[in-house]
């Protein structure tokens, strides 16, 4: 044939030549969209049946047909060659193969323009299920660690300079809350895509008067698409998508950050279990915690996941241009590596070693200038005084090659008369957390509160 044997094929006198079948083909990614795709069709042939375009028989023909379809097309090492185009021609092949000429009314009033947008829809929402729930099993590897570690206190970092004294358990728990945002914002775009594109035809809607409220009962969809050029056009779900992704990817990457800095011999605050790290092909002593870094390195392909597809879709003009089948691989690349990466983080975490003695030697004197200079003003004397006269002990300290807990309380008294002798009491890291006990704050109180809310959050 002509055409090569192509469904659009009619019109045309030659045959593709084959590096653009294979340039053109999208079904080595999109075949994913199996599944969807027919549970898509098989709705779409009862409206047709409701619609009478086709009989009763006709439409239990398709749908079973399409079940099989389905099983045949899904088993592993299935081969749908690029001659196929993508999932939807290559399940409508399939299917007309299989039932004959009803097979070939099932595409009436429909276009592949509406079908991939109303397949993507449903797809769109596994992925959010999916990456909700990986993000709430780390959420409850970070509770149980935060439990587990409830006493332990660490610098806290700003500028990665030591700044003050906090729990751990406060830490872990700042990654709960940011996932908890992460999980907010999928189920967000998942109710904004809750919406259904069929009926939209390839442009214009379609002519056949399917009943599209029906269609969106049955794929379980809240609404309908209120603009049929809209509804083939945009494609802002995934980019929602993406953008979400890319902003958790944004938070387990700094958090591996922290893990790695703190995984050197330098700090040696954790230490990555064998079973998330791996070692050297050249130096037989390093251990090197590779997870983290292929975490923190992936965040890079999820930004480009996003920049990609804002960049294709930017330049298309109304409606439908062959550039958006670019939009699969950013989207599936983004949901399979944040899978992957939650997964990965929330193992490596769970069984990495916490060294408290060498978090608590490394707490430095200097964290507790803040406390002394509060414990003046608690003595009255207004802040901004009382953080210039810390500062010049500070300084004293700095000058005499000593720490702050090194100086007598006449070297305070020098400065201040303010300080008495409970001052020693303040010079404390561990008193300095339990300065902090405003919810909120790392006060071993306010965080106990925090790990119960979390816990709450949890049974939500
Ligand atoms: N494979 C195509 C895509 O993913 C399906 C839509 C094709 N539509 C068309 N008018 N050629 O975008």
């Amino acid at each position: 044939m002509a055409s090569g044997g192509k469904m659009w094929g009619g019109r045309f006198a030659a045959a593709n030549d084959t590096l653009m079948e294979r340039f053109n083909a999208s079904i080595s990614v999109d075949r994913r969209l199996l599944e969807v795709d027919v549970a898509g069709s098989q709705a779409y042939a009862r409206a047709l049946e409701r619609a009478k375009i086709l009989t009763s028989e006709e439409a239990e023909e398709i749908i079973s047909g399409l079940e099989r379809v389905r099983d045949e097309l899904s088993l592993p090492g299935t081969c749908l060659p690029a001659a196929l185009e993508d999932i939807h021609m290559a399940v409508e092949q399939r299917l007309t193969e299989l039932v004959g000429p009803a097979g070939g009314k099932l595409h009436t009033g429909r276009s592949r323009n509406d079908q991939v947008a109303v397949d993507e829809r449903l797809y769109l929402r596994l992925a959010v299920e999916c990456l909700r729930q990986r993000a709430r099993a780390l959420q409850q590897v970070l509770v149980e660690s935060a439990q587990e570690h409830s006493q332990v206190i660490l610098p806290g970092y700003t500028h990665l300079q030591q700044a003050q004294p906090i729990l751990f358990a406060h830490y872990a728990l700042s990654l709960f809350w940011m996932l908890e945002r992460d999980r907010g914002r999928l189920l967000d775009l998942r109710q904004r895509a809750d919406v259904l594109p069929l009926g939209a035809g390839a442009l214009a809607g379609n002519a056949f008067a399917v009943d599209r409220d029906y269609l969106a009962a049955q794929l379980g969809f809240s609404a309908i698409s209120p603009n049929s050029l809209d509804a083939v056009s945009d494609r802002d779900y995934l980019l929602e998508f993406l953008s979400a992704a890319a902003i958790l990817m944004m938070h387990l990457s700094r958090y591996c950050e922290d893990l790695i800095i703190w995984s050197s011999a330098e700090y040696g605050f954790v230490e990555m279990a064998d079973a998330f790290s791996t070692g050297s092909s050249m130096m037989p002593q390093k251990k090197n915690p590779d997870a983290l870094e292929l975490v923190r390195g992936k965040t890079g392909r999820v930004y480009g996941g996003l920049m990609a597809l804002l960049t294709t879709m930017k330049g298309i003009p109304l409606t439908y241009a062959k550039d958006m089948q670019e939009d699969k691989e950013p989207f599936f690349d983004a949901l399979d590596t944040v899978d992957d990466c939650l997964q990965v983080f929330a193992g490596a975490w769970s069984t990495m070693s916490l060294y408290p003695q060498r978090m608590e030697a490394a707490l430095d004197d200097g964290m507790l200038a803040t406390d002394l200079a509060d414990y003046l003003v608690r003595r009255g004397l207004p802040f901004r005084q009382a953080h210039h006269v810390v500062g010049r002990l500070v300084r004293r300290t700095l000058e005499r090659q000593t720490r702050l807990t090194g100086l007598e309380l006449d070297d305070l008294r020098r400065e201040s008369d303010l300080f008495q002798d409970d001052v020693l009491h303040y010079l404390n890291h561990r008193h300095s957390v339990e300065l902090r006990n405003i919810p909120g704050g790392t006060g071993p109180g306010a965080v106990a509160d925090q790990l119960a809310a979390a816990r709450r959050r949890l049974q939500e």
